[in-house]
């Protein structure tokens, strides 16, 4: 009997398509995100100074962070070579990463 065999799958493609990873969220940021807004969320960048872009600790995202996010994303013209890169289940993830690492605590220096 190799019963178990068959669940193995089945269960590695559900983890896989689990919607929201800390670590995704992460690679994604870092990818997209950082050379303007910096790893740590602060825009301590050179583009970021250029810019004029916010600091996380000081932009307040309201009830629905994700779907702020993505609003910003999509109608903010300073996100549009950004946009086009990451879809809904992506932005979750950074969504979730920037909550957790740069907005709730706001004092990622003292960790
Ligand atoms: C090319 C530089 C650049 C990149 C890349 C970039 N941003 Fe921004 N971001 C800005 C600038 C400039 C502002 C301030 C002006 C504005 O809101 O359009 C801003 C503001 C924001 C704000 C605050 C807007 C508000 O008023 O609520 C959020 C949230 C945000 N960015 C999210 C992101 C996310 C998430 C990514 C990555 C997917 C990203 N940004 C990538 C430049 C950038």
């Amino acid at each position: 009997m190799k019963l178990r065999n068959v669940w193995l799958p089945a269960t590695l493609l559900a983890l896989a398509a689990s919607p929201i990873h800390a670590e995704e969220g992460k690679a994604l940021y870092e990818a997209s995100c950082a050379q303007c807004h910096g790893s740590d969320g602060r825009a301590d960048t050179a583009i970021g100074r250029a810019m004029g872009v916010p600091s996380f600790s000081e932009v307040d995202l309201g009830p629905d962070p994700n779907a702020r996010i993505a609003r910003v994303l999509r109608e903010s013209p300073k996100h549009a070579s950004v946009a086009s890169k990451v879809n809904a289940q992506e932005i979750a993830a950074i969504t979730s990463y920037i909550q957790e690492e740069m907005i709730e605590t706001g004092e990622s220096e003292a960790r």
